[in-house]
């Protein structure tokens, strides 16, 4: 079984406007609320690919609500810790949308977690969650009380063969990619976090980057470069992958749907190439959807015919 877990969920509130500048007042031309918070887009990526999955996470008041109805709507079992205290609300995340396909983000914090909210999770994660499932970890972590919240869990897990995905950023992918992930999915800034330096955007020291995360052991290694496709390192060597062209609506969520990818192709069997091949055609399909979660499956399935990968090492 194939599990997600989204700590900081969000609605994603998408404002389209033809242009952005600063000091003057923008007219909104249409305004679409969607799920946001990372996890649950695997989820839901992952739902549209045919693949059941368990969504954990952790929501409140009103907003929480409407991101376990957009989530049930998509039929994924929702496993959600629920709370209605009347003071706080899962955050709104402002996603700014121009004709361009430029997309920025505003971006709330989020809902401090307490510790009694996370243990009675982490209760029932650990009576679900069985020997040689998936765990798909995503997304930020920073509204937990304890930084290495993902470690802990991982840590009751220890004795359970777990596949493990980390796709997260600064201190907590740091601290995570301690526990061994199966794969991990940095984006360029996230690479440079871990290698402890700026990383020039060429295939050499991209991989060269790769090459100082040896001692970590995680097998597989796909570092995304939004329209520039992927470099992914696997037990079988480093392969380049070039993306189909597409017509760019919102590449937010791209990075979400290629793990997704990953996942399913993982998690079905395919080889390497064919799981990349797959990975690369969803996120595109993403890049061509208006929204940050979801793509047209018939329209992946043209855009992997299109899909190049190459062996480089
Ligand atoms: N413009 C694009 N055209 C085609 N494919 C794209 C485009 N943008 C992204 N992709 C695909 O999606 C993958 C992941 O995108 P990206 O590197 O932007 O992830 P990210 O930075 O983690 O994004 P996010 O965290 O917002 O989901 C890329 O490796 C690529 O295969
Ligand atoms: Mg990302």
């Amino acid at each position: 079984m194939i599990h997600t877990l989204t700590l900081n969920p969000a609605i994603d509130r998408i404002l389209y406007l033809s242009r952005f500048d600063k000091n003057i007042t923008n007219r909104i031309q249409k305004t679409v609320d969607t799920i946001g918070g990372k996890g649950t887009h695997v989820s839901i990526n992952l739902k549209i690919l045919g693949k059941e999955n368990t969504a954990f996470g952790i929501s409140h008041g009103k907003s929480g609500q409407k991101v376990i109805n957009m989530l049930n709507e998509y039929g994924i079992e929702v496993r959600f810790k629920h709370y209605d205290d009347g003071s706080r609300e899962t955050r709104t995340n402002y996603l700014i949308i121009e004709d361009t396909g430029d997309c920025t983000i505003a971006a709330e914090r989020g809902v401090t977690l307490k510790t009694e909210e996370l243990n009675e999770l982490l209760e029932d994660m650990k009576a679900t969650i069985q020997p040689g499932d998936y765990l798909i970890f995503s997304g930020d972590a920073s509204n937990s009380p304890d930084p290495s919240v993902y470690n802990k869990i991982l840590e009751m897990f220890r004795d359970r063969d777990l596949k493990f995905f980390l796709d997260t950023s600064g201190k907590s992918l740091k601290e995570c990619i301690r526990e061994t992930p199966y794969m991990i999915k940095p984006n360029l800034d996230e690479l440079s976090t871990l290698a402890g330096h700026p990383i020039a955007e060429d295939d050499a020291s991209i991989v060269e980057a790769i090459e100082s995360l040896d001692s970590y052991n995680v097998p597989i290694i796909a570092v995304s470069l939004g329209g520039d496709g992927s470099i992914v390192k696997a037990p079988e060597g480093y392969y380049r992958v070039h993306p189909p062209k597409v017509n760019v609506q919102n590449t937010i969520g791209c990075g979400d749907c290629f793990l997704s990818g990953f996942v399913y192709g993982l998690s079905e069997g395919y080889s390497i190439k064919d799981t990349i091949r797959i990975a690369t055609a969803v996120s595109a399909a993403t890049a061509e959807s208006k929204l940050s979660a979801g793509y047209d499956l018939e329209r992946a399935k043209e855009l992997k015919e299109q899909v190049t990968i190459e062996k480089i090492k």
